[in-house]
């Protein structure tokens, strides 16, 4: 086979395969080139998704007529000082993005620059259409139609215009938050779906494109260590949200998506946050170019750092710090010689030894026994946590003692901070944590309402309006009849609304609101391909953390009791959603050691 050169318009559209792979990524390419021509206001206009149409138009510096022959041409750029790529503080460089977008679609620019006349060239699938003189304000006017069209074997790959449009509208909020200075407009379908003003500070830009309640809920972040600066905004760790797709990372203003980045939030947030529940971030890290590549992955979204350790070890300790200052005190962790003495294995105590709570003489008959009778029952599993407690005796807290061995998580004696019970049984202090211990029987009972014939729901009184932004609203709407299964009974409510009508029957009275907002983030995370059936696990645990007693409520005896009751007889109630106890015990022998009487 003799080797010969690929003619220009193919080596494009390699190129094409890397740079552009769907809408977001030449609408990104656009934006970025807006932005480094020096903008103060960009205007995008989509349609179909980007995929019928992308328009970008900047007030930026403009090109001459002779630039933009050049700027179509592979590795044409006008960004590299003196051939040094590590120097580069623009967010292009390569030169690629016009010829490979243009290589794969219709593509119209119209440019002009101060004190000169506009001109129009026209590129269809790689070759010049047309040029000519245009009228349009200084600027740039970057027009992309039928992105894809002739390359079927790439429009194939597109999803749904709605999800294209999702992807579009992140790539811009991004980098809307990298530069609060400049001001955004989009336009979808002929609809303004964006709007953000120029001269915002950061964290009012931030909390524009995230969720208005991030200004109340965050903390600032701001740390320089050996030439490096850290800056940004974190959310309370108790606002929190099921995916991590709300945390924005952004090196010398690029937006990235950088592993070593999100692991270090994650540590950051380590003990603050249950394994499954993400912070919303956006951090802003600038350091010296030469601390850092950006030119490691084709669409710029990858960096590599000099020092990794260093970055690492500044997010951890700046988010840290920033969580400490911003009245936040995490829990105290007791020891772990304290915590060994406690066991939330219903068979054990670490003693050895199980005494009657009362005196040693009137212990009963087999108290140390485990008690054969504490075994899931199957058909007692949907009995309802605020129904009066089928065998609650001591309603009293002045009621004789419970014979041992007839509740292995004892009888109710009261309630510590609205947030755990307490209770004695015959051979320990047992205490509960209320919103995990329910959050685990709401789970286990929607598991097996599905395994039934569906989750019952129950209707709302009042049908509530969430308001959500579209693309979350559009992937709600694509599983209205699979959420109904699980008797959550939604309806489309214009553009950024739901309306629920029903929610699911075991979660009792819930907050709703919290309760779409995650499902639709829950959904974002993954593959459109799998039904929420294979991902029911998931969903029915994040439906069951909305459905369940807060921390903070204040419980009656009889409540308390019925939940110790249902504890015991749902398998899996030792543990809840997020992988913690439920409970835990102090063993009497290992209580009397603790006051030093043995
Ligand atoms: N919106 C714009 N305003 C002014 N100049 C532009 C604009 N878009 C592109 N250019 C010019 O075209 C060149 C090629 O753009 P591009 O293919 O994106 O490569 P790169 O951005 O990597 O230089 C740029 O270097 C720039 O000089
Ligand atoms: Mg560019």
């Amino acid at each position: 086979m003799s080797i010969r050169r690929l003619p220009e318009q193919l080596v494009n559209r390699i190129a094409a395969g890397e740079v552009v792979e769907r809408p977001a990524s030449a609408l990104k390419e656009l934006i970025e080139n807006a932005i480094d021509a020096g903008a103060a206001r960009i205007v995008v206009r989509l349609a179909g998704g980007g995929i019928d149409w992308i328009e970008v138009i900047d007030d930026g510096c403009g090109m001459a007529p002779a630039d933009m022959a050049l700027a179509l041409e592979r590795h044409a750029t006008s960004k590299l000082p003196d051939e040094a790529i590590e120097q580069v503080t623009t967010l292009g460089f390569r030169g690629e993005a016009l010829p490979s977008i243009a290589s794969v679609s219709r593509l119209t620019l119209e440019s002009r620059v101060h004190g000169a006349d506009g001109w129009r060239r026209v590129v269809d699938n790689g070759g010049l259409e047309s040029e000519g003189p245009a009228a349009l304000p200084p600027g740039t006017r970057v027009r992309v139609e039928r992105l894809f069209e002739r390359v079927p074997a790439r429009r194939k790959f597109l999803r749904t215009p709605r999800a294209e449009y999702a992807a579009c509208l992140d790539v811009v909020k991004r980098l809307a938050m990298a530069r609060a200075d400049i001001a955004f407009n989009v336009e979808h379908d002929g609809r303004r779906v964006l709007s953000v003003a120029s001269g915002e500070t950061r964290p009012e830009r931030v909390a524009a494109l995230t969720d208005k309640a991030l200004a109340d809920n965050s903390v600032a972040v701001d740390l320089e260590r050996e030439g490096v600066v850290l800056g940004g905004v974190a959310s309370l760790p108790t606002f929190n949200r099921g995916v991590a797709d709300h945390q924005y990372l952004f090196v010398n203003g690029r937006p990235v998506k950088d592993r070593l980045l999100t692991g270090a939030v994650r540590g950051a947030y380590a003990e603050l946050l249950a394994r499954d529940r993400h912070a919303v971030v956006a951090l802003f890290l600038d350091l010296p170019v030469e601390a850092v590549d950006v030119n490691v992955h084709p669409a710029k979204t990858e960096v590599r750092f000099r020092e990794p350790a260093l970055v690492r070890g500044m997010i951890v300790s700046g988010l840290r710090r920033a969580l400490d200052t911003g009245g936040f005190r995490s829990v105290q962790r007791p020891t772990e010689a304290a915590m060994a003495m406690w066991t939330n294995d219903i068979n054990s105590s670490p003693s050895g030894e199980r005494l009657g709570w009362g005196s040693a003489d009137n212990a009963p008959e087999g108290s140390g026994v485990p008690n054969p009778s504490f075994q899931p029952h199957l058909h007692d599993r949907h009995c309802t946590f605020f129904a009066p407690p089928p065998q609650a005796r001591a309603e009293p807290a002045s009621a004789p003692p419970p014979k041992g061995g007839d509740f292995p998580l004892g009888v109710a004696r009261g309630q510590i901070a609205k947030t755990y019970i307490v209770a004695e049984a015959e051979d320990g202090l047992v205490i509960v944590d209320q919103h995990a211990a329910h959050e685990r029987l709401v789970l286990e009972r929607m598991r097996a309402g599905l395994a039934g014939q569906g989750v019952a729901s129950q209707a709302l009184l009042l049908p509530e309006v969430v308001e959500l932004d579209e693309p979350a609203c559009d992937r709600l709407e694509s599983r209205l009849s699979e959420l109904a299964e699980l008797g959550l009974d939604l309806e489309r409510f214009g553009s950024k609304a739901m309306l629920v009508r029903a929610v699911p029957a075991p979660l009792g009275q819930s907050d709703v609101t919290g309760l779409v907002a995650d499902l639709a983030d829950e959904l974002s995370a993954y593959d459109e391909t799998l039904s929420l059936k294979e991902r029911i696990d998931h969903v029915a645990a994040t439906m069951a953390c909305h459905g369940s007693v807060r921390a903070g409520r204040i419980l009656s005896i009889t409540e308390m009791n019925a939940l110790l009751r249902e504890m015991e007889v749902t398998p899996h109630s030792g543990q809840c959603n997020h992988g913690r106890p439920t409970w835990v015990k102090l063993a009497k022998g290992d209580m009397e050691r603790l006051f030093g009487r043995r």
